[in-house]
């Protein structure tokens, strides 16, 4: 097998490639990954190291790239991590949103189409489904995105679909849960607000904290998405959550608490994603389930060490959070709110 790994060199991709690494010794691996600001060489260190994984620097938007790997590099089975994913960057700029998430989809469902593959795979997240105040998101519910970055998905989901259909491309969907882990670029809630209680600085808590968020660690999803190309039929698409629903309230409790900080680090902001911030989020994973996968990592548990990972691996994220982009983003989007306390 030749496993092509979009986006691999960032958060839920490098998780991926060290799953393929262990399940499948003899399997060889691409990763082609842009470095934007969330994609990073030091993300995939030990991977390079194993002498098993070849890295191309490229955007999957751009066609001679993509072509010019499929081309030195045949792949087998083609499985996209690359996109742009965060909703608070989504909403002051969604233009690099809709050319990654959506335009890059296709480029990807064209090579595949030229060359030929056995398996694509198009990771994508439950935010497509919107929100649900009642019951559970089946693969089935309908497509209906509230942030920029949401639709961008659902846009890139949408023409694996049509490929499916119209060329009878061999391609799967998966759609994840909200992940947590090591090598989390620190702007989502829980490694920014590690990284800020490490730093003794006040955590922006969107409104009183009342969402729902289901987690998933990012090894049980990087596994469930491993299983879904494995043992998933083409055409058909799979959740994949843990049953682990959690208020963003009591996520940031546990974080205090295993970072050594009280209640006086959480600054209670009024919400900037205002109509768009979506309550909750809830999955059924009961297709994926049936093939065989279920998630093993206990929340509480691997939150904790995911805290103690920050807390031991400085030397990987203060680079990230030195640099001009994260600078100017967490002033532009936070400085009206945190004032002093940014
Ligand atoms: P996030 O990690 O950005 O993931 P998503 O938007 O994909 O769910 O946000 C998780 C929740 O945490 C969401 O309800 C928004 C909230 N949140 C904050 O309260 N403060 C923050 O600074 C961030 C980044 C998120």
């Amino acid at each position: 097998m030749r496993f092509l790994v979009t986006g691999g060199a960032g958060f839920i991709g490098s998780a991926f490639v060290r799953a393929v690494l262990r399940d499948f010794p003899t399997a060889e691996v691409v990763i082609f990954d842009a470095l934007t600001y969330a994609g990073n060489l030091s993300t995939i260190a030990d991977v390079l190291d194993s002498g098993r994984v070849k890295f191309v620097p490229g955007r999957i938007q751009d066609v001679a790239s993509v072509e010019g790997t499929f081309r030195s590099f045949p792949p087998t089975h083609v499985v996209n991590f690359a996109a742009e994913s965060h909703n608070d960057r989504s909403l002051l700029d969604a233009g690099s949103f809709i050319q990654t998430d959506v335009a890059g989809v296709y480029v990807l469902l064209e090579a595949c189409r030229k060359f030929g593959v056995e398996r694509f795979l198009q990771v994508s997240t439950d935010e497509v489904f919107g929100s649900i105040l009642e019951g559970e998101f089946t693969e089935s519910s309908p497509i209906e995105p509230n942030t920029p970055y949401a639709a961008s998905k659902a846009g890139g989901e949408l023409q694996v679909r049509a490929h499916v259909k119209a060329f009878k491309t061999p391609a799967l969907v998966t759609h994840g849960g909200n992940s947590y882990g090591p090598f989390h670029f620190p702007e989502k809630l829980i490694p920014f607000f590690i990284v800020r209680l490490i730093d003794g600085k006040k955590v922006p808590l969107y409104g009183e904290g009342d969402q729902i968020r289901e987690w998933i660690h990012v090894d049980d999803h990087a596994e469930g998405i491993l299983h879904a190309l494995m043992h998933g039929t083409p055409g058909e698409s799979y959740n994949v959550g843990d049953v682990n629903e959690r208020r963003n309230r009591d996520v940031v409790s546990i974080l205090l608490e295993e970072t050594g900080r009280d209640e006086s680090f959480v600054k209670k902001i009024p919400d900037p994603r205002k109509g768009a911030h979506d309550a909750r989020y809830s999955m059924n994973c009961d297709k994926l389930r049936a093939l065989g996968w279920s998630p093993k990592r206990e929340f509480i548990a691997s939150l904790r060490e995911t805290v103690r990972w920050y807390r031991e691996n400085e030397a990987w994220w203060r680079p990230l959070i030195a640099t001009a982009d994260y600078q100017s983003f967490i002033k532009r989007f936070y400085g009206p709110s945190l004032g002093d306390d940014l």
